[in-house]
């Protein structure tokens, strides 16, 4: 298996688990009581111990997407019905609604060094993507992503908009990060920034350099954050050297409890993972522990800061099916439909209706992660791995 796969999706498994151990801070805080806190820690240290083996792994951060296992990148109507010879025109699917604030999105093939996104597919995406949202979260800009994106809205004339991204790898001495800046950079001077809403510099950044488990403002991790620091000001000095129409913001995605606070203060916006799933909680409290999370532990002290960096919820979602038996449940919390559906219910509109920015995980079941990884890792979609939706009601209401 592909090395950078598996190193970026080991990582992304530890976040999970830090969720978790935030969770169990949180927990002890509000004072649900000790029992708790104990299960959840011993689930906690289990699956780190497995990834430190190298045979767990995860991701609910997508964070470079991945080719489908079988090779093939052909479109699927997934439910929409496409011209052929004009990708505006296409049918919308009536049981779809654009109630999300965000999608999170990483085209089929946008893994280095396999690669293999093509633009069929990509167009098929943001055509259903477009009736579900106005926006778009990428991890990474490498396979060209960014302009496979771009030019998809551009042939499709959807109403959608998007973060770019750029995955920076602490340990490759820049060489992650300047590939994507460059690639980045070339999609802007192309299609502009009319559908370009920020550029999110680092994925889970913190979270890799202190290995999962440091405080995100040690002395250590201020060195981890002082070489994502260099890259925000370099993309930004990128950015002002193409003369935009408009300074477009500059931020950071990270697991949610793993914001450290020189990062925050360089950034205009932060991105945090928040995963009910993973703190053993059931999907009818999924809603209200993610904005209870995500409130304490992102939005109050981000508010506290001198530059007060906007808040996103990067990341929330929840799985419908596992691989095997030993993962469909963790705790109180069942990976279903059902589950999909409750949590859907209960997280959507009410997000909605309090202003929290944030992006679903996830549009589309990523096989590669079911065959890497198994578990639960491959069923987080709202649609399968072929766009077509699952047996679940999308809500209906506006999204700001
Ligand atoms: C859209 O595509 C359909 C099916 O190919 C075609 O019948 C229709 O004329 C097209 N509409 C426009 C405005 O091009
Ligand atoms: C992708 O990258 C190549 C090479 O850099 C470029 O020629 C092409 O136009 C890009 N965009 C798309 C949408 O493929
Ligand atoms: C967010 O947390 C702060 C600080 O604990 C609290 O004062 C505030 O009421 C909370 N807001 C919401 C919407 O829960
Ligand atoms: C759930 O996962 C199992 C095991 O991979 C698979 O056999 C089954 O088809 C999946 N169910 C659905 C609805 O995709």
């Amino acid at each position: 298996m592909d090395s950078a796969i598996r190193k970026s999706s080991s990582r992304a498994r530890r976040s999970m688990w830090i969720t978790i151990g935030a969770g169990v801070v949180l927990l002890a805080l509000i004072g649900i009581g000790v029992g708790v806190g104990v299960s959840v820690a011993k689930k906690n240290s289990s699956p780190k111990s497995a990834v430190a083996n190298g045979n767990a792994g995860a991701s609910t951060d997508g964070s470079s997407g991945g080719s489908t296992s079988g090779g093939s990148n052909a479109p699927s109507d997934g439910g929409t019905v496409a011209d052929p010879n004009d990708p505006s025109n296409f049918s919308k699917d009536a049981r779809l609604h654009k109630s999300f604030y965000g999608l999170a999105y990483t085209p089929d093939g946008s893994i280095m060094p396999d690669c293999g996104a093509t633009l069929p597919s990509v167009i098929r995406d943001v055509q259903i993507m477009s009736q579900l949202t106005t926006r778009l979260r990428l991890y990474g800009s490498d396979c060209n992503q960014t302009a496979l994106v771009l030019e998809a809205i551009k042939q499709t004339k959807v109403d959608l908009s998007v973060y770019v991204g750029n995955y920076v790898e602490a340990d490759d001495n820049g060489a992650a990060y300047q590939r994507q800046r460059d690639t980045m950079k070339a999609a802007l001077q192309t299609y502009g920034v009319d559908h370009v809403l920020g550029v999110t510099v680092g994925n889970e950044f913190m979270l890799n350099y202190l290995n999962g488990g440091d405080d995100p403002n040690s002395a250590m991790a201020n060195t981890g954050a002082a070489i994502l620091i260099a890259d925000i000001k370099d993309t930004r000095d990128m950015l002002t050297s193409l003369n935009l129409p408009k300074t477009l913001p500059v931020g950071t995605s990270d697991a949610g409890s793993y914001f450290n606070t020189e990062v925050l203060e360089a950034v205009d916006y932060g991105m945090s993972n928040v995963h009910a799933w993973f703190a053993s909680v059931d999907a009818a409290g999924a809603a209200a522990w993610v904005f209870d999370f995500f409130n304490e532990t992102n939005v109050t002290p981000a508010a506290a800061l001198a530059n007060s960096p906007k808040m996103y919820i990067a990341e929330t979602g929840w799985p419908t099916n596992s691989s095997d038996v030993a993962h469909e449940t963790n705790g109180p919390g069942t990976a279903s439909v059902a589950g999909l559906q409750t949590f859907l219910d209960t997280f959507v509109c009410q997000a909605n209706s309090a202003g929290i920015g944030y992006f679903f995980f996830e549009f589309f079941d990523e096989e590669w992660k079911d065959a890497l990884y198994g578990g639960v890792e491959g069923w987080w979609g709202l649609f399968d791995k072929d766009r077509n939706l699952k047996p679940i009601t999308i809500p209906n209401c506006a999204s700001p």
